[in-house]
């Protein structure tokens, strides 16, 4: 799959996609991920990706023309699945938005600063408004990097058999059971006893229950 992310400041993603899994799955050719600076497509001689908002609210909002040359440019290329902006006033992401968009073939992920983008880009171009949860970020580039994050090892092949999304915390609506390691026995406190068992059918029993017993306690939402 293709994600290509549109931002003022692409140095600040750049990177965690080189690195890992993501950086990985790039070089195994299951992802590509395309950062691009929406500054140089300004035709403002200063290249200005910004201006005051009519009607006098406090901040600047990102202007039409630089945004909307990047889409049309990408759209020329190639078809796109779903065209999302990343906001706080937008449709809070979860496991079933990550598992449904890891099916697409190609997207875009716009990321707003200032008090946001001009109304406009958003009727004409967007398709999806994701938010990341009830917070507010200084701009979107960390939601892009979060949401492009659980997308991808969702694809495919990218994750091997050992880091199986399977067992993830929600994929099952439930919050992941607690795992161990050696040593058996860490200055007394001890590994659960059924887990050294190899019964089989017992652990997953256990991992069942324990599962149940940590979302009723802490996400008693997921429940329902
Ligand atoms: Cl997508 N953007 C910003 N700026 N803040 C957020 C967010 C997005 N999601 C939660 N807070």
């Amino acid at each position: 799959m293709r994600i290509d992310i549109l931002t003022i400041f692409p140095e600040m993603i750049n990177d965690f996609f080189r690195s890992s899994i993501l950086k990985r799955a790039q070089e195994n050719n299951l992802s590509e991920i395309y950062c691009h600076n929406i500054r140089d497509y300004s035709k403002n001689k200063h290249k200005k990706v910004d201006d005051y908002s009519f009607g006098g609210a406090a901040g600047m909002v990102m202007t039409i023309q630089p945004i909307a040359d990047l889409i049309d440019k990408l759209k020329s290329e190639r078809d796109y699945d779903e065209i999302i902006y990343v906001t706080p006033d937008g449709e809070q992401f979860n496991q079933k938005m990550a598992n449904s968009l890891s099916l697409c073939k190609n997207i875009i992920i716009l990321c707003g600063h200032y008090k946001g983008i001009d109304q406009r880009i958003r009727d004409i171009y967007i398709t999806k408004e994701i938010s990341i949860g009830d917070y507010v970020l200084t701009g979107g580039e960390l939601a892009a990097a979060v949401i492009s994050d659980a997308i991808i090892r969702l694809v495919p092949g990218v994750l091997s058999d050992e880091t199986s999304a399977l067992t993830d915390s929600f994929q099952d609506g439930l919050l992941a059971p607690p795992v161990y390691t050696r040593p058996a026995d860490y200055k007394g406190h001890k590994v659960p006893e059924v887990l050294l068992s190899g019964n089989q059918k017992l652990i997953d029993e256990w991992n069942e229950e324990q599962a149940f017993i940590k979302t009723k306690k802490i996400r008693k939402d997921l429940l329902t």
